[in-house]
């Protein structure tokens, strides 16, 4: 008898596709063509980048935000506006995309990865304490598929410290802290509108600050070491060109127009799907703190107990819930386990002194991080558009794999 599952070839739960993804209408088609007519294509004599600056860095309650060309560029301008540099050591976590690490190596500075939270994801501030050093200049706390870190403790440990805190904030568009949009409530934060992102341009990012000073070091390096008002060939420190395109600030303004409501959309879904996982054995969601008071949701992220489902692996699992008809998208690789940081390559970055120590934080366990690594599964945004009817079919897809995990063990 041929098996239910549709991994074995039984009958998927979910025939149809979830939404598409990126969502677009007449809107990001006109303003594409008011730019085309313009002949105005670059950022420096131009309208759109600047208005979706200065629109995105009202939305998340910043005095400024510069846009640059993409989250890790984003990461790279805000450490070099704080001045991070060789012979500093930057606290991040372990459990993030490489980009929030590799931009501490750009700018030839230590990340000390420390281990995450295991019920939020996010950096432990316990072990950020803990791994605090003479050479300690920043902390960049990740707001885990759009969930802020514990922004309370962060806050008080770098102002006692006297050390920077920033936000990379690359999920976390709309996301909310005690009621505060998160990016600008350290000193500086990043996003990115990378295709997956909540919202998108295929590649872009921006640097959100309150603080004067870092903003116009980060408007300088972001815009080749010029500084505004001076003459053109001006160049007044190390700088790059990180410049947002007219093409990508028009179409970013249309889709921050649509991302309250899409939000919406995406907190009700979630709730939905929490509150039915967490009736599952062997499923539990990622932790919703109280003080967030909102979840931009970038992923819906649970963890997985392979025993609540005959010992299958998580990877099983996810083909199991991908031949079904549910997407998924992988989970992050622990940053101590890349290559990178294996092979000592890592090193290269650093002042000869700190290339010359031994970096023992890389030896240590990071048990929360490699769990969330290899027992978490993620639905994708885009997934957290659908229908009701649709939260319901995640749902069932699950419970029958769980019904029939023996067949698959
Ligand atoms: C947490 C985090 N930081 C940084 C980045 C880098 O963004 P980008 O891909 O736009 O360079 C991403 C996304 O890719 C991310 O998820």
């Amino acid at each position: 008898m041929m098996s239910k599952l549709a991994l074995l070839g039984g009958e998927k739960v979910k025939n149809t596709p979830f939404p598409e993804w990126p969502v677009y209408d007449e809107q990001e088609r006109q303003a594409l063509n008011e730019v085309l007519e313009s002949r105005v294509w670059w950022r420096t004599p131009g309208t759109q980048t600047l208005a979706f600056e200065q629109e995105f860095a009202a939305y998340h309650q910043s005095r400024h935000g510069i846009a640059v060309t993409n989250g890790t560029a984003a990461l790279e301008v805000a450490l070099m506006a704080l001045g991070i540099g060789p012979g500093d050591e930057v606290i991040v976590p372990d459990f993030t995309f490489v980009a929030t690490a590799s931009a501490v190596l750009f700018c030839g500075a230590l990340p000390v990865l420390v281990d995450v939270r295991p019920d939020t994801f996010c950096i432990s501030p316990k072990l950020v304490e803990a791994a605090i050093t003479p050479r300690t200049r920043a902390v960049i706390a990740v707001h885990m598929g759009g969930h802020p870190a514990d922004m309370d403790r962060l806050l008080h440990l770098t102002r006692i410290h006297n050390l920077a805190l920033v936000e990379d904030s690359s999920h976390a568009h709309g996301s909310e802290w005690r009621g505060q949009k998160v990016g600008a409530i350290g000193d500086i934060g990043t996003f990115s509108f990378q295709a997956s992102k909540l919202m998108t341009a295929g590649e872009g990012g921006m640097v959100v600050t309150n603080r004067d000073d870092l903003e116009l070091r980060a408007r300088s390096v972001h815009d080749c070491g010029r500084m505004p008002g001076e003459w053109f060939y001006s160049h007044f420190q190390y700088g790059s060109n990180y410049r947002l395109s007219e093409w990508q600030g028009a179409v970013l303004r249309q889709q921050l127009r649509r991302l309250d409501e899409q939000a919406a959309v995406r907190t009700r879904n979630a709730a939905t799907l929490n509150q039915a996982l967490s009736q599952i054995e062997g499923i539990l969601p990622q932790a919703l703190d109280p003080r967030c008071t909102r979840n931009g949701q970038y992923a819906l992220i649970f963890s997985y107990d392979r025993r609540a489902f005959a010992n299958i692996t998580t990877e099983r699992f996810i083909q199991a819930l991908n031949a079904e008809g549910v997407p998924t998208q992988a989970s992050y690789p622990p940053l101590h386990e890349l290559a990178v940081f294996k092979n000592g390559e890592y090193r290269r970055r650093l002042s000869p002194e700190a290339a010359a120590q031994d970096h023992a934080f890389l030896k240590g366990a990071f048990p929360n991080s490699v769990k969330a690594a290899w027992e978490t599964v993620w639905l994708p945004q885009p997934v957290l558009l659908g229908s009701e009817e649709e939260m319901g079919q995640i749902i069932s897809a699950i419970k029958k794999i769980q019904y029939y995990a023996r067949e698959l063990a």
